[in-house]
């Protein structure tokens, strides 16, 4: 039998409620991976209590609760190895219509949350080092595509890539679809933005995090993996 990919690694994943969060964690688990998991409501967390997980109510915009929260999972696994940045929001709206509320709301989920969530994983890992995965999108790599290797510049051997989904089946993506005038029409176009033809699914971007969590992916920091079936080569 080969080993676990993630055999003796603790690793938290944010918005593990969430299509790829929930996919991410089903792989980690599998590969032997000790799991903090955390979401807006730990309460849709259950199923993976009962399996040793140490679950918590995490608001990724609270500076805060992250501190709490790594020292939670320091407190309950003895160290932490892995940080999957994944959770995120999206709001239906365009330059026209969108409120500067929103937009606050938006930038403060998906983008401020991320410079937390890494800076309290440098506390937490800078002495026996690790792994940060911060998942963006195609859309960070078609416009303002940011590198993030900062980490490993300090010198504290921890690595830190990103993942940039493009249209996957979870419940974002389905939200923005039900509200279209055609929804059939939008799904369909969505498929069809990809050479491949269609849609990804959630555990083939959990794939691809997997292997930067992992020591497979010793050598690779300042990575950006598109996992879009195509979109951004055309
Ligand atoms: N699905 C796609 O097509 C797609 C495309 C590109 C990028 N992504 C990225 O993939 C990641 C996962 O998205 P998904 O498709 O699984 O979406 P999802 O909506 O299924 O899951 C997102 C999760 O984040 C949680 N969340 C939202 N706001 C939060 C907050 N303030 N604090 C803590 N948790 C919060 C939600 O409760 C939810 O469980 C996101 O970073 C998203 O931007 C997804």
């Amino acid at each position: 039998m080969r080993p676990a990919r993630l055999g003796g690694k603790v690793a938290l994943i944010t918005g593990s409620a969430g299509g790829i969060g929930g996919a991410t964690a089903a792989l980690f688990e599998a590969e032997g991976a000790r799991l903090a998991l955390t979401d807006l409501d730990a309460a849709s967390l259950a199923p993976f209590v009962e399996r040793g997980a140490l679950t918590l109510s995490q608001d990724v915009t609270d500076e805060a609760r992250w501190r709490e929260v790594i020292d939670a999972v320091l407190k309950r696994h003895g160290q932490l190895d892995v940080v999957v940045n994944n959770a995120a929001m999206a709001i239906v709206g365009n330059i026209e219509n969108t409120t500067l509320a929103d937009w606050r709301k938006t930038q403060a989920v998906n983008s401020e949350s991320v410079f937390l969530g890494c800076r309290e994983a440098v506390r937490a890992m800078k002495g026996r080092g690790g792994s940060i995965v911060n998942i963006s999108s195609v859309a960070g790599v078609i416009g303002d595509a940011q590198s993030v290797d900062y980490c490993a510049r300090k010198g504290y051997r921890i690595r830190c890539n990103s993942v940039h989904p493009s249209f996957t089946r979870t419940a974002m993506v389905e939200g923005f679809i039900a509200t279209a005038r055609n929804p059939k029409r939008v799904r369909e176009g969505l498929a069809a933005a990809a050479p491949l033809g269609r849609m990804g699914e959630a555990s083939e971007v959990a794939a691809a995090i997997l292997y930067l969590a992992s020591d497979e992916s010793a050598f690779t920091t300042g990575a950006e993996i598109v996992v879009d079936g195509g979109l951004t080569a055309q």
